[in-house]
């Protein structure tokens, strides 16, 4: 690989083509000091097309062939997440750092192994949770970080659809290929943004339940993405929730309630968080009209509600940006996919309270989940 720090420019490849492959190709074309030299993915046409929009000089239909053809640096993984540990860890074992989409994998065990490969190889792991980046999530932070809402000692974080099953019989509502439903693929993105503002409290218990009411009957599918999510075979094969809710104890005492729907009897789709600290609390929610931050404390003694003003809105093109800059600095620190691990053992936890009807207390050092008593 070249040397990231030589001041050549970094030698980028997109594993997958879809939405989420597309937002890091635009990343990494915006990215200073980056060339996309590579793309990877099963559909001929959009390889094409996304090759010749982007100037790009290698295109490959399979992963593998991207790796063995060509000399990259930095790889970001957008394919359905029964791929993102195989892809991942061949990357880094080929010394390439690594930026993967949500969730970090199907489980928590090869969540762990794309960690271990990364601290093995010396090489940076990030997961996109480009959510966390809104500009109200950065306004709830500077309140906290100015200690107007105190301790965060109990948060509410949401993301409930009314009918948002992404390509139903896709690979999103296969267990094989998505690992989950909802909790996976939109309810992590709400406990990363509950979780980093809370301050990364560890975790020490996960009681959840699953229900599947509307997906295996059909019903609940989205509008977009039911022809252009891959792995459909043409029914509407449906093998996860469509609703997951869970109760989540901190070591420090704090808890965090979490809900996460593709397909509910809901007026509108609700995406929210709330936060309740020792000096104030704050409510974030992006519904219709539009998305929102209020929060409330005293000041000098005096109740004061707060309307925070708002700076630029982050998405996946600050991901990449992030990555890339820690790529090129070779900061290892804090860029190995800790992070991430800790919510996919939150996740994997919960999956199993759900089968065991039981609260699974979580033990980030070991992996293993075991029953509380
Ligand atoms: N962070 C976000 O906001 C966000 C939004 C949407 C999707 N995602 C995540 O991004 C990932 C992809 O989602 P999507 O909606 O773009 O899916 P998609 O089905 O539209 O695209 C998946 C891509 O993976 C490619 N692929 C599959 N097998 C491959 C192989 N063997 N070799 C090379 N390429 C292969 C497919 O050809 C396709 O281009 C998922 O993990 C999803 O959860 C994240």
């Amino acid at each position: 690989m070249s040397n990231p720090i030589d001041g050549s420019n970094l030698r980028a490849g997109v594993v997958g083509l879809g939405w989420a492959g597309q937002q890091h190709m635009k990343g990494y074309h915006l990215a200073s000091g980056v060339d996309l030299v590579g793309l990877a993915g099963l559909e001929t046409d959009h390889l094409q097309r996304l090759g010749d929009e982007y100037g790009v000089e290698h295109r490959y239909a399979e992963w593998a062939d991207l790796f063995a053809g060509t000399q990259l640096d930095v790889v970001s993984v957008c394919t359905p997440p029964s791929l993102h540990a195989p892809i991942a860890i061949a990357a880094l074992e080929a010394g390439i750092n690594v930026l993967s989409e949500k969730p970090m994998a199907l489980d928590s065990v090869s969540a762990r192994a794309m960690v271990d490969a990364a601290k093995a190889n010396g090489r940076i792991l990030e997961v996109s949770f480009n959510h966390r980046r809104k500009a109200e999530v950065s306004a709830a932070k500077d309140l906290i970080d100015r200690g107007l809402l105190g301790k965060i000692y109990y948060a509410k974080a949401g993301w409930m659809r009314h009918s948002g099953i992404p390509g139903l019989g896709s690979w999103f509502t296969r267990k094989a290929t998505a690992g989950g439903g909802p909790m996976m693929d939109i309810g992590v993105h709400m406990l990363d943004m509950a979780l980093y503002l809370m301050g990364e409290p560890d975790v020490a218990a996960v009681s959840a339940s699953t229900y599947a009411e509307f997906g295996p009957r059909g019903r609940g599918g989205s509008n977009w993405g039911i022809t252009t999510k891959t792995g459909g075979d043409g029914t509407q094969t449906y093998e996860v929730e469509d609703l997951a809710t869970a109760f989540v104890r901190m070591t420090n005492g704090g808890t965090l309630l979490l809900e996460s729907s593709w397909a509910q009897g809901v007026g509108h789709d609700d995406m929210y968080v709330t936060l309740f600290g020792t000096e104030g609390g704050a409510e974030l929610t992006w519904n219709p009209p539009g998305p929102q931050i209020k929060a409330w404390t005293q000041v000098e003694g005096v109740d004061a509600t707060l309307q925070p003003r708002l700076g630029p809105n982050g998405g996946h093109t600050e991901a990449v940006a992030d990555f890339v800059s820690a790529v090129r600095a070779g900061e290892l620190a804090g860029h190995q996919g800790d992070e991430a691990l800790t919510r996919a053992l939150i996740v994997d936890a919960a999956y199993r309270s759900a089968d065991d009807s039981a609260e699974i207390r979580v033990e980030p050092r070991s992996g293993e989940g075991s029953q509380t008593h």
